[in-house]
Parts: structure tokens; sequence; C-alpha cells
């Protein structure tokens, strides 16, 4: 598949047209940033372990009934994907408090939840991807009631089948945010990416941070970190 020009180029990723009018090529960067962009740095190799994060767990998901973006992977950065409109909001799962949550709520970071949580943020950099309900997201048009039934059905499907399969590989998934988007008929599928930059890894014993927080919050160890998640993950 011919890689045709650049469409947009995100914090993490870039996206280019192919010559199929359906499908585009997303490609991987080590770039990392924080706090909507204030915090800048690289994590070497995190592109690759991104990428073929990704796609295993998106191979996984579709087994288990949620379609998703992805078509095939071109190399260790790149994937082919399926063309779609990102519907602007972030879906955020939690199992347990952890980050803005803990802040908002005056829940110590680790206090299960009894029941797994979701949160909408409205995707806009400059507003600083607002939290947002069901009443926003419907007066604001962002995506329509059937849309949203669908997005957190998926949503929590995600969060069962990542929660379970995780488990057995001594993790922990404390919360994950995800994004959706439609194709050219309008049906929503999972887009955008699944990786440690996306998701609270723990280890399930030690509580070992093993993502993107190490970065956030200057633990060190990060490369480390995510080569170790793709340790367990694809034994590599
Ligand atoms: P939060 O606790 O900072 O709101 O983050 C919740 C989850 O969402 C966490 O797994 C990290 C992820 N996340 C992103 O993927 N992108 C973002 O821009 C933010 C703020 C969080
Ligand atoms: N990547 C996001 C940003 O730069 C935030 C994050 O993942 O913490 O704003």
């Amino acid at each position: 598949m011919e890689k045709r020009e650049q469409l947009y180029e995100g914090k993490a990723k870039k996206v280019f047209k192919t010559d199929d009018e359906e499908l585009y090529i997303v490609s991987y960067k080590d770039d990392a940033t924080a706090f909507n962009g204030l915090k800048k740095g690289t994590i070497v190799g995190k592109g690759v372990v991104n990428n073929r994060l990704s796609n295993h767990f998106m191979r996984l998901l579709e087994k288990v009934g949620v379609p998703t973006h992805y078509v095939e992977e071109l190399n260790d950065r790149e994937t082919l994907v399926k063309k779609v409109t990102i519907v602007p909001l972030e879906v955020i799962v939690r199992n347990i408090a952890a980050g803005s949550l803990s802040k908002r709520l005056g829940l110590p970071e680790g206090t299960p939840m009894k029941m797994p949580v979701i949160e909408y943020c409205y995707k806009d950099d400059d507003l600083g991807d607002p939290m947002v309900n069901e009443y926003h997201i419907f007066a604001m048009d962002i995506c329509t009631k059937e849309e949203l039934d669908i997005i957190a059905g998926y949503a929590l499907r995600v969060n069962a089948f990542l929660l379970d399969y995780l488990k057995d590989k001594q993790i922990e998934l404390v919360d994950f945010k995800i994004e959706f988007g439609r194709t050219t008929d309008g049906t929503i599928i999972l887009a955008d990416e699944i990786s440690p930059d996306t998701c609270r890894f723990w280890d399930s014993t030690t509580h070992e941070k093993l993502d993107k927080d190490r970065f956030r919050r200057d633990l060190g160890g990060v490369e480390d970190a995510y080569a170790e998640v793709m340790r367990r993950l694809l034994g590599e």
C-alpha cells in the first residue's frame, strides 16, 4: 500500500493517506507530551512498543466483538487502518482511583472503585479537554444517544476483556482512555490507540507503574517500563 500525503500530525502519531480512499496509515513517534503539551520529551522506542501493543490489543478485541480500525501492521511503527472521523470524545474507564479522579474526588490513588467508572472529555486542546456528561454531549451534538450507547457498551467490553487478559500477565488495569470514530457508512468503531501512553498499568504484586505516569511524574525508568509491558504481552 503506497503512503501518500500526510493528513495530520498529532502529539504521538502521524496519519497519511493511501492509494485507497478508505484506508489510512498511522505512524507512531517516540515523542511524548503531558499536561496538554506543556511537558515535552522523547521515550526511545515508544513508537514501536505502542504500535505493536495497540495492534495486539485491537486484534484480540475484534475477536470479542469490538470492531476496530485495525487492518494490517505494515512495520514496527506503521499500521494500515480504516479511515474514520474521530468522535471528539476521550472515553475514560476507571477501575481503581488514580490521576485526575483522585485529585477531583479526594480518593487516594489505589482505592478500588466498586464498579467501573466511565468519564467523557470533550477533545479540544484549546480548552484542555474538559470533562462533559451525556447532557453536554447531546446538547452540543457531539454524537447521538444511539451512538453513545454503542460507545459506552464497547468501552465496558474493552475494560472487561483487558482487565482479565492483563491479570494473567500480572498487570492491574487501573484506568485507560480510548477514542472512537465513524467510518464512511457511519459505523462506530474503536480507533486511535491502546498503549502504555493511554492506560495506567500497575504491576499486580508491587504496584510499580508500568506506563506513561513514569514520564508525567519524572519517575525514571520510562523506557524499561514500556519494554517490560511488551515483554509480558508479546514475549519479547
Ligand atoms: P487522568 O487520570 O489524567 O484523567 O487519566 C485517565 C486515563 O486517561 C489514564 O489512563 C491516562 C489517560 N489519558 C490519556 O490517554 N490522554 C490524556 O490526555 C489524559 C489526560 C489521560
Ligand atoms: N498526551 C497528553 C498531552 O500532551 C496528555 C497525557 O497523556 O498526559 O496533553
